[in-house]
C-alpha cells in the first residue's frame, strides 16, 4: 500500500468525506460534492451515506459520519476510520479522503482506523474470492505543507505498526497446530534476522532441563510438541544502562492439562497471545530502532494432559528455587511467566518488566472483553504504562496488589500455591503470584484474558485475535 499526501484530488475509486454532526463541509469537501445535497446525513458517529456518481474523478463518495465536534478524540476518529473498512470491495482500491480538519493527531487517527480494521485471517483459506482485497493507494489532501509532511511521517509508522498488529493477529488467529512454540520460535528468528540490532536465541527441553526451568517444563511435560523459550533482544546507542525485559505468555494450547477445561476449548489456541505480541513489538523494532536496550521473553509450551503431565499435587521448582504445589493444572501461565520473570531478574537485572498474558478468565468477569486489567508493584510504570494505553486507545485498568490477598500465595506443604480456591480475586491472585518472582523490581503484569481475542467485531478491531497491546508497548517504549 502507498500513501500519499496531496493538495489536489486525483483518479481515485472512492473518495471519503468526514464530517462533523450537524456541521457544514469545509470548502474542498464541498467542491467535491459539487453542491450535491444530503438531508438524511447526520453525521452521526460511524454513519455512513455511500454516493454514486457516472464518469467522475470520483465514482463514489462516502460520507462518514465523526460525532459531535465538542466530543471529538483520536478515539471517535480512529472508530469512525474503522468504520470506512466494511465498505471496501475489489472495485475500491484507490481511496481518497479529504478530513474536515487538518489536524496530524486526528487525521493520522481515521488512517489507522482504517487500517487497524481492515483485516482477516485467511491463511488458510484455498478460495481466493474470500480474501479481503488490499488497499493500493491511500491519499489524504491537505493543504499545509507543514502539516502534511508530519503527518506523512506519522503514517510511515503507523503502516509498520499496523502490520505488526496484523501479524500478532495472524499468529494468535492460527490454530494450535499451525503456531507450536516450535513454529512460534521460529517466528522471532525471521524477526530478529531483520534487523542487525536484534538477536535472538532460542532454547528447547535439554537447555530448559539443564538451566533448571522447572516451570516452563513441568507445564510443557505432558504435550508431543516441544517446550521453547525464546529470548530475543534489542541493543541500539542504549540510553538506558539496565535493560527493560518485556515477558509473553505462550501457551500455544491450554486444555487445561488433568485439570481439563469444560468449555470454551477451540478458543484456547488464543493463550499465546502475550508471547506474539512480544513478537510484534520487536517486529516493530526491527523496523524503527530506538536508542534502548530492550528484552523480549516468550515461556512457549502446550498444557496438555496424559500420563506424563503434570498432576495436580506435584510440586515444582522454579528457575529462582522456589517450590510450588500445584493444586490446579489449569493455572499454567503464572508457571511459565515466573520462571521467564525469574530469568531475567537473575540474567539481565533489569530497570523493568513487564509481562502480557491472557492469565485469566477473571479478567473477563471483573473488566470485560474491551479492558485488559493491571497489576504492578511500581507507581512510575504503572503511570507510564497508563499514559500509553491511552494514547494508543487500548483501555487498561489497575486492580490492587492487597496485601491480604498476597498472603494467600503462601503454600501448605511448598514455598508457594499456583491457586487458592479460598480468594474469589483470580485477576489479582494471578499478579500476586508473579510478584513473588520480581524481587522488588519495578514490575507491571497486563491480563489480556478478556482483550486479546473479540468475539463480536469492535468499530476498529474485527472479529478474533485482537492484537492489542502491541501498539501500547511501542509507546511506552518510544516513550522510555
Ligand atoms: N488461559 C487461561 C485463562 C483464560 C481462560 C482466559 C478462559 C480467557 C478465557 C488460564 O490459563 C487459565 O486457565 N486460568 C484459570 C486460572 C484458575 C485455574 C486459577 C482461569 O482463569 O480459570
Ligand atoms: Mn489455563
Ligand atoms: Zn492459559
Amino acid at each position: 500500500m502507498k500513501i500519499s499526501i496531496q493538495t489536489r484530488i486525483t483518479k481515485n475509486d472512492l473518495l471519503v468525506l468526514p464530517f462533523y454532526e450537524g456541521k457544514s463541509p469545509k470548502p474542498t469537501q464541498d467542491e467535491a460534492l459539487q453542491n450535491q445535497h444530503h438531508p438524511d446525513f447526520e453525521g452521526k458517529l460511524s454513519e455512513q451515506v455511500m454516493i454514486y456518481q457516472k464518469d467522475k474523478i470520483s465514482p463514489r463518495i462516502l460520507l462518514i459520519g465523526l460525532g459531535p465536534q465538542d466530543k471529538e478524540t483520536t478515539e471517535t476518529w480512529r472508530r469512525a476510520g474503522g468504520s470506512l473498512a466494511t465498505q471496501l470491495k475489489k472495485s475500491i482500491q484507490n481511496i481518497t479522503i479529504i478530513p474536515p480538519k487538518e489536524n496530524i493527531e486526528f487525521v493520522a487517527a481515521f488512517a489507522e482506523g482504517l487500517l487497524l480494521k481492515h483485516y482477516q485471517y485467511e491463511e488458510v483459506f484455498t478460495d481466493k474470492k474470500r480474501k479481503l482485497t488490499k488497499i493500493q493507494n491511500l491519499s489524504l489532501i491537505i493543504q499545509d505543507k507543514k502539516i502534511g509532511n508530519a503527518l506523512k511521517k506519522q503514517l510511515d509508522e503507523i503502516i509498520t505498526t499496523t502490520e505488526a498488529v496484523h501479524a500478532v493477529r495472524d499468529m494468535v488467529n492460527a490454530p494450535s497446530n499451525k503456531m507450536s512454540p516450535s513454529l512460534l520460535a521460529k517466528k522471532a528468528q525471521e524477526i530478529a534476522k531483520k534487523s542487525r540490532h536484534l538477536t535472538c536465541k532460542v532454547y528447547g527441553e535439554t537447555r530448559l532441563k539443564k538451566m533448571k526451568m522447572g516451570c516452563l517444563i513441568g507445564v510443557g511435560q505432558g504435550a508431543q510438541e516441544e517446550t521453547k523459550f525464546i529470548v530475543l533482544e534489542h541493543k541500539y546507542k542504549s540510553k538506558n544502562k539496565k535493560p527493560i525485559v518485556l515477558v509473553g505468555k505462550g501457551i500455544c494450547f491450554d486444555a487445561g492439562g488433568i485439570n481439563i477445561k469444560m468449555r470454551e476449548l477451540p478458543e484456547m489456541k488464543f493463550d499465546m497471545a502475550g508471547a506474539a505480541t512480544i513478537l510484534g513489538v520487536f517486529q516493530i523494532l526491527s523496523k524503527y530502532k530506538l536508542p534502548l536496550h530492550v528484552i523480549g521473553l516468550a515461556p512457549c509450551a502446550e498444557n496438555m494432559l496424559g500420563s506424563k503431565a503434570v498432576k495436580p499435587g506435584d510440586i515444582l521448582t522454579a528457575y529462582d528455587g522456589t517450590t510450588i504445589e500445584i493444586k490446579n493444572t489449569d493455572a499454567e501461565g503464572r508457571l511459565v511467566l515466573a520462571d521467564a520473570i525469574a530469568y531475567a531478574i537473575k540474567n539481565y537485572k533489569p530497570s523493568s518488566i513487564i509481562d502480557v498474558a491472557t492469565l485469566t478468565g477473571a479478567a473477563i468477569t471483573a473488566l470485560g472483553y474491551d479492558i485488559s486489567a493491571l497489576v504492578s508493584n511500581n507507581n512510575d510504570l504503572k503511570k507510564a504504562l497508563k499514559g500509553a494505553a491511552q494514547a494508543a486507545d487500548e483501555k487498561i485498568w489497575e486492580l490492587p496488589l492487597d496485601a491480604d490477598y498476597k498472603d494467600k500465595i503462601k503454600g501448605q506443604i511448598a514455598d508457594l500455591d499456583n491457586y487458592s480456591a479460598e480468594v474469589s480475586a483470580g485477576t489479582i491472585m494471578g499478579g500476586a503470584f508473579l510478584e513473588h518472582f520480581t524481587k522488588q523490581t519495578p514490575w507491571a503484569h497486563i491480563d489480556m484474558g478478556g482483550s486479546a481475542w473479540a468475539k463480536e467485531e469492535k468499530p476498529h478491531i474485527p472479529k478474533g485475535a485482537t492484537g492489542r497491546m502491541v501498539r501500547t508497548l511501542w509507546k511506552f517504549l518510544k516513550n522510555s
